[in-house]
C-alpha cells in the first residue's frame, strides 16, 4: 500500500517540501524528489503535517560511537582526530559537502543539497531513536523530542544553516563563551520544558534554560559546538554536555565528537554531567520551512 502511494506520486520540479505542499498540494509525509537551483535531483523526507506541513529534512546528526574521539562517523565535528591545527574539523556545517541517504538518516549522518540550496525561514528538529525505520518517524510516540520555530529567524541569518554558520563559524578558538550565536524560542510538538530538562544531566540543568534552540555555543576550553537542541546556555560554559556538532578540537580529547561529552559521567547514567541514554542514542533530524 505504501509503494502504491509512491507509484502515484509524480516527480515534480520543486526546490523544497514547502513548494510541494503549496504548489502541488502534496499532503503525505514521506520521501520526495527535490531539485536544486542548479538542477540536481535528490531525495529527502517531507513532513507534510506539522504546523501546516512543508518541512524539508536537510540533515541528521547521528552519534555512532560516544567513545569515539573525532574518529570515523564524526562528520559533524571531525573525523581527523582531535587536532588544534584543524580548528574547523570536517567543516560540514558551512560547506557544500553532502553525505548519507534519507532512509539511513537515523542510522548514520545525513546531509543533502537542501542544507545549502533552500532559502528557509524556520526550522524543526526531531530527536528520533537510532535505527528507527523511516515509516515510523512521524509517529509522535516514537519521538524523544520534537519542536519547531515560528519567528522566521532564518531570514536574519541568510536563509539556512549553511549561511548562519558562515556568520557564526563552528571553529575552535573563534571566541569565548559569551560569543554564542542566536537562541531562538521553540514551539513543542512532542515534549515540553520539563521533559527537555530531563533529557540532559542534573548538572547541565543548572546552566541552561529549556524552550530554545541555540546556535554556535563555545565552552570554557574554547571548543565550538553547532546546536544546543531544546535549550539556551545561560550561566556556566560546559556546553559540551548538551550541545552537538563541533569544530576539530576539544580539551580533553574525550570530548571531541558529534555528541561531544554526553557521556562525561558514563553513558546514560543520568547523573552528573551525562545526558540521558535516550537522548544520546537518538539521531537529530533537522528540517527547514
Ligand atoms: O564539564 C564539567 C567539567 O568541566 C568539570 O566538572 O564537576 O568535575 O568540576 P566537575
Ligand atoms: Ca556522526
Ligand atoms: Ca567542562
Amino acid at each position: 500500500e505504501r509503494l502504491e502511494k509512491v507509484r502515484n506520486r509524480s516527480i515534480r520540479v520543486a526546490r523544497s517540501c514547502k513548494e510541494l505542499r503549496g504548489r502541488y498540494d502534496e499532503r503525505e509525509d514521506g520521501v520526495y524528489y527535490l531539485t536544486t537551483g542548479n538542477g540536481m535531483l535528490y531525495q529527502t523526507y517531507c513532513d507534510m503535517t506539522t504546523a501546516g506541513g512543508g518541512w524539508t529534512l536537510v540533515a541528521s546528526v547521528h552519534e555512532n560511537s560516544i567513545y569515539g574521539r573525532c574518529t570515523v562517523g564524526d562528520r559533524w565535528s571531525s573525523q581527523q582526530g582531535n587536532n588544534a591545527d584543524l580548528p574547523d574539523g570536517d567543516g560540514n556545517w558551512s560547506n557544500r559537502n553532502t553525505f548519507g541517504t534519507v532512509e539511513s538518516a537515523t542510522s548514520d549522518d545525513f546531509k543533502n543539497p537542501g542544507y545549502y540550496d533552500i532559502t528557509a525561514e524556520d526550522m524543526s528538529v526531531w530527536h528520533i531513536p537510532n535505527n528507527l525505520p523511516l515509516e515510523f518517524w512521524n509517529l509522535e510516540a516514537a519521538a524523544v523530542l520534537r519542536y519547531h520555530t515560528e519567528n522566521r529567524f532564518l531570514r536574519l541569518y541568510g536563509g539556512n544553516l549553511f549561511q548562519l554558520f558562515k556568520q557564526y563559524p563552528v571553529r575552535y578558538k573563534v571566541g569565548t563563551c559569551s560569543d554564542r550565536g542566536p537562541a531562538i524560542p521553540i514551539v513543542y510538538d512532542h515534549g515540553d520544558v520539563e521533559s527537555t530538562k530531563k533529557l540532559y544531566g542534573p548538572n547541565p540543568r543548572r546552566e541552561f534554560e529549556p524552550g530554545f534552540i541555540t546556535f554556535r555555543a563555545i565552552n570554557w576550553e574554547s571548543a565550538a559546538m553547532a546546536i544546543c537542541s531544546g535549550v539556551k546556555p545561560t550561566v556556566g560554559c560546559n556546553t559540551e554536555h548538551y550541545c552537538i556538532g563541533g569544530g576539530g578540537y576539544f580539551n580533553p580529547e574525550e570530548q571531541c565528537g558529534d555528541f561531544p561529552s554526553f557521556d562525561y559521567d558514563r553513558l546514560g547514567k543520568e547523573q552528573g554531567w551525562s545526558a540521558s541514554k535516550e537522548m544520546t542514542e537518538a539521531a537529530v533530524l533537522l528540517f527547514y520551512h
